[in-house]
Parts: C-alpha cells; structure tokens; sequence
C-alpha cells in the first residue's frame, strides 16, 4: 500500500500508450485508427482492416494487392504440422488444439524470430495471419474425420477459410456472396478490442521477449474462457437450453440471484456501459444472413431476441447498463453457416489474431520495458520453521 496502486481486475489502470483502436465505452464508440468500426463493417473487408491495424493507415489499392498476395504466399501450413493432429483425441476441443498448434509454429519458422527486427515482425504477422484459418479448418476436419483441404489462392480470405471447413476433395464447397460477406464481417468485427484480457495476455508475455507464437499461443488460452471469447460458444448453448420463449423469464431471474453464478451470456461488458456497437452490425448481418437462407423464423433468433427486449427493459439489466455485446448475435450467424458450436472460439481466436499481433508489434516497435505487475500480501508474517 502507498507504494502502488490497488487494482485488482485492472478496472483503472492503462498499462500502456496505444495507436492502434479507441473505445469509448459510455458513448458506444469504437475506431480502429479513427475509423468507426460501424463504417468499417459496411466498406472496408477484413484483410483491409488487418492492413490498417498494422499499418495505423488503410492502405492504397496497389499497397492492398501487394499486402492480400503475401497473406496467401503464407497460407498453407508445413507438412508435419498435419502429423502433429494425430496426437490429439477426435473429440478434442479445437481450442486446445489451436493453444498446441499455434504456439508450435515457432518451431517451424527460426529464420524469422529475431523480436528486434521490423522486418522478422512483420513476416511473423503474416504467417499468423495467413495460417489461422488453414489451422482452424484442420480442427474441424479433424474432428469429423474428413481429409485436410489445401488453401485455395483464388479465393477471397473469408471464402478460402469455408472451402477447408466445407469442402472436400470429391466436392467443391462454393459459398454465396452473402454467407462470404457474412464471415468475413465476423472476422473483422472481432479483429481487435484494445487492453481485453487476451491482448493484455499476449503483450505482457511478449514484453518478455518471447517470440510471437507464443505470445498468440497465450492470447488464445486467455480468450478461451466464458467471460471473454468462450462467450460466443456460451450465448449459443444459452439459447438451445432456454429451448421456448416461455422459458425466458426463469432465466432471467436466475442472472439476477446473487447465489447462483448463471449470467446471461452475451450480455455486459467491462468498457462498454451502452450498446457494444459491434453488436448492432452484428444483429443486422444477421437479419440478412437467415433471410439469405430462408429461416428468419429460425426458433433461436426469436429466443434471443425477445431475450433482449425483456433483459433491456429490466430493471436489473437497466441499473447495471448491461446490453447486448459482439457476442450475443454472432453464434446464430456461425450455426446458419453451418459452423459448429465448439469452433466458434477458434473463429474469435482467428479473427482476434491481427489484434493481438498488432498490439506485440506496437509493443516491440517503441521503447518498452518487461510487464510486471505488483500484489498486495495478505499471507502469514514471517515466522520460523518449526523446529
Ligand atoms: N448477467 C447477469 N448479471 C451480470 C452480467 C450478466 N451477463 N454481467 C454483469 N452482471 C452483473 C454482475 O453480477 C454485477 O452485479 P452486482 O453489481 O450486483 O454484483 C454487475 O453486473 C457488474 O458486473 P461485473 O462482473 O463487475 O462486470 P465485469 O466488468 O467484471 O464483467 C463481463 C464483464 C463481460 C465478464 C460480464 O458482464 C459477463 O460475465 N458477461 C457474460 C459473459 C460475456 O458475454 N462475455 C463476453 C464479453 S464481450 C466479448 C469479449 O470481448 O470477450
């Protein structure tokens, strides 16, 4: 005490100088290099918005080419990486396996971990880039035991990642214009979220100096958990166990009992005390993905929107400026597309990546020193052994 300041939860303390993405929370306000996310969803695309985290500028058209034709230099992974699947069980969590298998891609690529060069960083962000969603994809082969499908160049980012999930090689899988749009805005709504726990995860194991896989490895176990990426996951077993309209109001009382630890997933946010704005897009990309599909009476939607309505005039709900977040519509959108539950983390996890990039990057880029948090000692005072 007196020495430094008590914070548990870090609710007061910026631990750092960003560039990269502004919220402001009361308001519902979220830029990424001054662009609202809002006007991003609608114009930009997601490998647009990596180049723009990176590089704190949107890149010109030629700069775009150039940038879009290294990404998918970079897209497949190294042939023994498919070997090390065989280790794991069918019936794996495909984050687990994103944990292992991210974090050993440091193994792979020796020729680009010098942290203090530019350039070795920037190779690294590509990789990364590049690599998540042909990784992603493996899991879910994986996991229902079809082939690994090759990356496919000629693709755009967002339909490249739904041929390996969807394809196979007796069958092409081509996704219409309106389910390709849907991911890659899902990708790019989740990009980046400043200091949240798995950002902060990946910039305190990297001012270590560890090298980047690693530093992603750590972001994706931080983000696995329900309170942050795991939420969308959560939102959807939620939804499936509320089962009937009728069935909201139990719920909602239970999110409200102090003694029992239920909440309502997909719903508060730490920085956000308004409408999380990613969640509005959320929702209307929704509306037009299940219109796309002809199931817009798609039973869960109706759930989750009355949910809504009811959990927001509820006094409960109101006090505590609770409100829906990114997390709350995006799982209907992944289970319309036919993603499976347990893979919507890995596609936070994918998405997130360029955040997390992004943040080590502006961390090894400007003068910096190793993280280290203090505590507060509530343990024994010192006292002998017993003899
Ligand atoms: N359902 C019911 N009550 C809630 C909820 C909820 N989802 N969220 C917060 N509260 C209550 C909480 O019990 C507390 O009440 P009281 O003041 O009476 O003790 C009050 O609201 C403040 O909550 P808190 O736990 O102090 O808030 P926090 O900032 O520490 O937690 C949160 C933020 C996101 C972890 C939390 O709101 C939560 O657990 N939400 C559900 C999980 C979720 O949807 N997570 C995704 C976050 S967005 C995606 C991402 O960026 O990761």
């Amino acid at each position: 005490k007196g020495l430094f300041t008590y914070d548990p939860g870090f609710v007061s303390t910026a631990a750092c100088e960003s560039k990269i993405t502004y919220i402001d929370g009361e308001k519902g306000i979220l830029l990424h290099g001054g662009y609202p996310i809002e006007q991003l969803a609608e114009h930009s695309d997601y490998l647009e918005t990596c180049y723009l985290l990176l590089n704190g500028e949107l890149p010109n058209a030629e700069e775009k080419e150039k940038f879009v034709s290294i990404v998918k230099n970079h897209t497949m992974v190294h042939e023994q990486m498919s070997h090390f699947f065989n280790g794991f069980r069918r019936d794996a969590h495909p984050m687990a396996i994103m944990v292992a298998c991210v974090g050993a891609l440091s193994a792979f690529y020796h020729d680009s971990l010098d942290i203090n060069d530019a350039h070795h960083r920037e190779v690294c962000a590509f990789r990364l880039i590049a690599k998540m969603p042909t990784l992603a994809a493996m899991c879910y082969k994986y996991s229902i035991g079809q082939p690994f499908m090759y990356p496919r160049n000629e693709l755009g980012y967002a339909e490249n990642f739904l041929h390996m999930m969807f394809g196979t090689p007796c069958e092409e899988y081509k996704p219409s214009p309106v389910l390709a749009k849907a991911m890659d805005r899902i990708f790019l709504l989740h990009a980046d979220h400043e200091q949240n726990a798995s950002t902060s995860t990946v910039r305190l194991a990297g001012s270590s100096g560890a090298n980047p896989f690693a530093c992603i490895s750590s972001g994706i176990a931080a983000l696995w958990g329900p309170a942050h990426g795991g939420a969308n996951e959560a939102v959807l077993t939620m939804l499936e166990e509320i089962g009937d309209e009728a069935n909201i109001p139990e719920f909602i009382e239970r999110a409200k009992d102090p003694e029992d630890p239920f909440r309502l997933m997909g719903f508060g946010h730490r920085v956000y005390r308004n409408f999380d704005p990613r969640a509005k897009v959320m929702k209307a990309t929704c509306d037009q993905v299940l219109a796309e599909l002809g199931v817009e009476d798609e039973p869960l939607l109706k759930i989750a929107k009355r949910l809504e309505q009811i959990a927001l005039e509820d006094e409960y709900f109101v006090e505590r400026k609770l409100y829906p977040n990114v997390d709350f519509y995006s799982g209907i959108i992944l289970k319309a597309i036919g993603i499976p539950t347990s893979m919507f983390t890995v596609i936070f996890a994918l998405s997130r990546t360029i955040g997390w990039i992004s943040h080590w990057n502006e961390f090894h880029s400007s003068p910096n020193r190793i993280g280290r948090p203090r505590q507060l000692y509530t343990g024994p005072q010192k006292r002998d052994y017993p003899a």
